[in-house]
């Protein structure tokens, strides 16, 4: 029997290929402090299980295809906060941003369409257009340029009668870039002359430091039939075994169609969407303070990093992530030998390979993806491991 080229040529996920390999570390007595993954350490708030605890009913009933309508709601109100106003149509909830993405390119592509996305990007877009075989033409953007876009003629030249939209994420992941307003409008702007879907990925939207605000595509205006937003509450409020998620879009069309989609699922959990809309009812102080909890461990790593010997890194302004140069030849091969060969104390460190988050061959070999998801003292031990850690790999392979 012979599976699908489809299925044989998506690639394992560069977050999570190496858990055997940690698991083995830990099996063997390691203790492994986990960057590698965007799994917040920090406290789902209490108003979920709250919720769920209080809802009363007899049965756990399928929910609505299109989602439970007091979470539809309480999303409406999270976008009417910076004027952004979507009807009870505009907005299908699903199991994570995830979904999501994947309902996103389904509805927009065709076998063998394209997507521009700039790179380094969130590895799993690989696996979503993978799975309808549309293809991601990467835009390279550069560490010495923040990881910010390129200029528009550089990106028009990637578009070809095979283009069906451009999609990112912002905040960025892996790179934690916010996109500027005049990069914002660019992508508008390619997006109405070439006839393009705007995937907007905004599941770290709030989390911007340095007094950056972060600002939703869904503010520009001219782009409302060919927006589609991506949602979560897996990051900005650290519930990301939840799985609940939402795609929101004014084009009317595009919407009804992925409600089919959603129908052929049947529907999202019930439960954890009773949670999910009173994490959405949160006032605005509370992103305020995660915010300012990332910005303190943004710090912690950032200036550990960038004081490591041979370590190019430039400091990121938003999500939880970044991505850096090590000066190894093969970060993977670096990463696993912490994992199996390197311990201080009983303890190592687990970073991303960065050259999943590539799709142009050869880019982010010496590169690495860092979370920076634990708390302060748990990131400071986590940064002097590695640096002690870079320190006896560099005399081993000099
Ligand atoms: C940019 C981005 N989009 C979407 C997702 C999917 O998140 P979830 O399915 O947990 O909502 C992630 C998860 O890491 C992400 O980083």
């Amino acid at each position: 029997m012979k599976l699908s080229e489809r299925v044989l040529s998506l690639k394992e996920s560069p977050v999570r290929k190496l858990v055997p390999v940690a698991n083995r570390a830990k099996e063997a007595g390691k203790k492994v402090y986990h960057l590698n993954i965007g799994q917040p350490d920090i406290k789902t708030p209490k108003v979920f299980m709250e919720a769920i605890n209080n809802y009363d009913t007899d049965i756990i009933k399928y929910s609505f295809s299109y989602g439970e309508p007091v979470l539809i709601h309480a999303i409406q109100d999270f976008f009417k906060r910076d004027g952004i106003v979507f009807s009870d149509k505009n907005i299908l909830i699903t199991n994570g941003g995830s979904e999501a993405v994947t309902f996103a390119t389904i509805a927009v592509c065709d076998p063998g369409d394209e997507i521009l996305v700039p790179e380094p990007f969130y590895t799993n877009y690989n696996g979503f257009t993978g799975e309808v075989s549309a293809k991601i033409k990467p835009i390279t953007t550069k560490a010495e340029d923040g990881y910010h876009l390129p200029k528009k003629a550089d990106i028009v030249k990637l578009i070809s009668p095979k283009t069906k939209a451009i999609m990112f994420s912002n905040p960025g992941n892996p790179t934690g870039t916010i996109l500027r307003q005049d990069e914002m409008d660019m992508i508008a702007e390619i997006a109405i002359e070439y006839n393009l879907f705007i995937i907007s990925d905004e599941v770290y939207r709030g989390m911007a430091f340095d007094g950056l605000e972060g600002i939703s595509m869904g503010t520009i205006k001219g782009i409302e039939d060919r927006l589609i937003i991506l949602e979560s509450v897996s990051k900005r409020y650290s519930a990301c075994g939840a799985r609940i998620g939402a795609i929101c879009s004014r084009n009317e069309e595009l919407m009804a169609n992925i409600l089919k989609l959603c129908q052929a699922r049947l529907c999202v959990a019930t439960l954890e969407q009773i949670g999910a809309a009173a994490l959405y009812k949160l006032p605005q102080s509370y992103t305020e303070s995660i915010k300012n909890e990332y910005q303190k461990r943004r710090d912690i790593a950032y200036n550990a990093l960038s004081q490591i010997p041979g370590v190019v890194c430039k400091k990121p302004t938003g999500a939880f992530y970044f991505i850096f140069q090590l000066p190894v030849e093969d970060a993977e091969e670096f990463i696993v030998w912490m994992l199996e060969d390197f311990e201080l104390d009983g303890e190592t460190i687990m970073l991303a390979p960065a050259e999943g988050f590539y799709a142009t061959p050869g880019l982010g070999r010496n590169e690495a993806r860092i979370a920076y998801v634990l708390n302060e003292d748990g990131m400071k031990r986590a940064m002097y491991i590695l640096e002690k850690g870079l320190e006896a790999y560099q005399q081993i392979h000099r």
